[in-house]
C-alpha cells in the first residue's frame, strides 16, 4: 500500500464493482435518451453565488457542506454540490429557452460534492444521473419525470424502493402556509438552533428526526390544507397522471427537501435497503429558480438519482446485473515468432469488434491460461511454432474444453461466427 489513501469520505470505484456503476448511469440515462432529453456536461465547479443564491444561504448544502475556495485569481468557486442550479445556468447562458421548443430537456451524469459526515450511503464525493425539464409548467412533465425514473429503476430490477409525493404550494399559498407554522412551531420547547431554524428555514423543522421533536410536531399545521386551488388542482393532476401510468406512489405531505427552490411537486425515491441514508433520488418543480439567479420566469421540473446508493440498494436486494465478461477471446503465444503473430491477430479481432485481449509478459503456458480464465474471456486463442507453420492457430472453447485449429485467414470469421 501506498502512504497514500483516498480522501475521506470518498472511495474508488474498481473493477469489477465499477461495471456496475456504468451499467446504473446507462440504465437511469436510457430512458430519458429515448424521451427528448439532450445531454450536457457543465463544470464542477461554479461561482460560489449561483449555489447560495439558487440552492439557498439556509440550507445545510449551503451553509455547511460546500466546498468553496478562493482562487488564486481572487474567483470565489465551490465544487458543485448538486446539478440543477448549473444546468439552469448553462441553459440560461446559452440561450436554449429561446432557441426554440419548451421545455428545454436536459439530462446529465457527473461527480458532485459535499462536506458531510461520512456514514455508509453518505459520501462527500459521489454522482448523480439527473434530468431537467426547463421552462414549462405542465403536470404531465412532472408525471414524465417521474414515470422515467421509476422506469429506470425498474429496468435495473429494482422492486424495494417507493415513491414519496408532496406538493410545495407556490408563491401564493407557501408563505401563508410558512406564518402559520412559524406561529405554532414558536411555542414549543425547543433547542436554540431549531429556534433559529423556524425563523430560517421552518418547513425544515417537520423534518426533524428526533423523537421529543416530533412528539411535539403532533398538531402541526400542515401544507395541504393551506394549497391555493391552482396548486391543488395541479398536485390532483400530477396524481392521476402517475395513477394512469401504472406508478405507485405514496402521498408524504411531511416531505421537505433539502434544497430551498422547490415549488409545487415534489418527491423522493426512497429504498428500504439502505437504513438511514435510505433517498437513493429526489427532484421536483422549481418555478422560481430562473428568476433567483437572474434569468427570466422559467417554470421547471427535474431529479437527480443517485449513482452510489442505487448501486447500494441493488446489491441490498441482491441483484446481479448480468454484466458479459468484458473480454471474448484471450490470446496466448507460444515463444516470439507466436507472439508477433498473434499480437496482429488481437489487433485484427478487436477492429472486427470482437473483445480481445493479449497474455502480455512472457509468461508461460500455465500462468498464461490462469490469466486466460480469470478473464472470462469463451475463447482462448493457442499458437506455438508448429501451428504456424501449418498457418494456423488452436482455438479452445474455455466452457466444453474443446479445441480445433483454425486457419489464420479464417480467424476473425470463425470466432465471430461463434460468438454470434
Ligand atoms: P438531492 O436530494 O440533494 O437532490 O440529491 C439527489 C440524490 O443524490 C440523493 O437522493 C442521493 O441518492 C444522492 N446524494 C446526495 N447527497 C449524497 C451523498 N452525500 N452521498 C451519496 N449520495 C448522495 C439534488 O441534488 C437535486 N439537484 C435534484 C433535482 C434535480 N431537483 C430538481 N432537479
Amino acid at each position: 500500500m501506498s502512504t497514500f489513501q483516498a480522501p475521506k469520505g470518498t472511495y474508488d470505484l474498481i473493477p469489477p464493482r465499477s461495471a456496475k456503476f456504468l451499467a446504473v448511469r446507462e440504465a437511469i440515462s436510457a430512458p430519458l435518451k429515448n424521451s427528448g432529453y439532450g445531454y450536457i456536461e457543465t463544470p464542477g465547479f461554479e461561482d460560489v453565488a449561483l449555489f447560495s443564491r439558487g440552492v439557498g444561504e439556509s440550507t445545510d448544502i449551503v451553509s455547511k457542506e460546500m466546498y468553496a475556495f478562493e482562487t488564486k485569481g481572487g474567483d470565489q468557486l465551490a465544487l458543485r454540490p448538486e446539478g440543477t442550479a448549473s444546468v439552469l445556468r448553462a441553459a440560461l447562458e446559452a440561450n436554449l429557452h429561446k432557441a426554440g421548443n419548451l421545455p428545454v430537456k436536459l439530462w446529465y451524469s457527473g461527480s458532485y460534492y459535499r462536506y458531510e459526515k461520512p456514514q455508509a450511503g453518505r459520501y462527500r464525493h459521489f454522482s448523480q444521473v439527473g434530468a431537467e425539464a426547463i421552462g414549462t409548467e405542465d403536470p404531465a412533465l412532472d408525471a414524465e419525470l417521474i414515470i422515467l425514473a421509476d422506469q429506470a429503476y425498474r429496468s435495473l430490477g429494482l422492486s424495494q424502493f417507493r415513491i414519496l409525493l408532496n406538493s410545495l404550494g407556490d408563491k401564493e399559498c407557501r408563505p401563508v402556509y410558512r406564518e402559520a407554522l412559524q406561529s405554532f412551531l414558536r411555542d414549543l420547547d425547543l433547542d436554540e438552533e431549531t429556534r433559529r431554524r423556524i425563523e430560517i428555514n421552518p418547513l425544515r423543522v417537520l423534518d426533524d428526526k428526533r423523537p421529543d421533536v416530533r412528539k411535539q410536531l403532533t398538531g402541526a399545521p400542515m401544507l395541504r390544507d393551506f394549497l391555493c386551488d391552482a396548486c391543488k388542482a395541479y398536485h390532483e393532476e400530477v396524481r392521476d397522471l402517475l395513477t394512469a401510468a401504472g406508478v405507485v406512489y405514496e402521498d408524504d405531505e411531511k416531505l421537505v427537501r433539502g434544497l430551498d427552490y422547490y415549488t409545487r411537486t415534489t418527491f423522493e425515491f426512497v429504498h428500504d435497503g439502505l437504513g438511514s441514508q435510505s433517498a437513493v433520488g429526489g427532484g421536483g418543480r422549481y418555478d422560481g429558480l430562473s428568476e433567483m439567479i437572474g434569468g427570466p420566469a422559467l417554470p421547471s421540473v427535474g431529479w437527480a438519482l443517485g449513482v452510489d446508493r442505487t448501486v447500494l440498494a441493488l446489491e441490498a436486494e441482491g441483484i446481479e446485473l448480468g454484466i458479459p465478461a468484458t473480454t471474448s477471446v484471450y490470446a496466448v503465444p507460444l515463444g516470439d515468432e507466436a507472439r508477433r503473430v498473434l499480437f496482429g491477430l488481437v489487433t485484427e479481432l478487436r477492429k472486427a469488434g470482437i473483445a480481445t485481449d493479449f497474455a502480455y509478459g512472457g509468461r508461460g503456458l500455465k500462468g498464461a491460461m490462469k490469466n486466460a480464465n480469470r478473464s472470462g474471456a469463451r475463447y482462448t486463442i493457442v499458437a506455438g511454432e508448429r501451428d504456424l507453420a501449418e498457418g494456423a492457430v488452436q482455438l479452445k472453447d474455455m466452457e466444453s474444453g474443446e479445441q480445433a485449429p483454425v486457419a489464420l485467414d479464417a480467424l476473425v470469421t470463425t470466432v465471430r461466427a461463434k460468438l454470434a
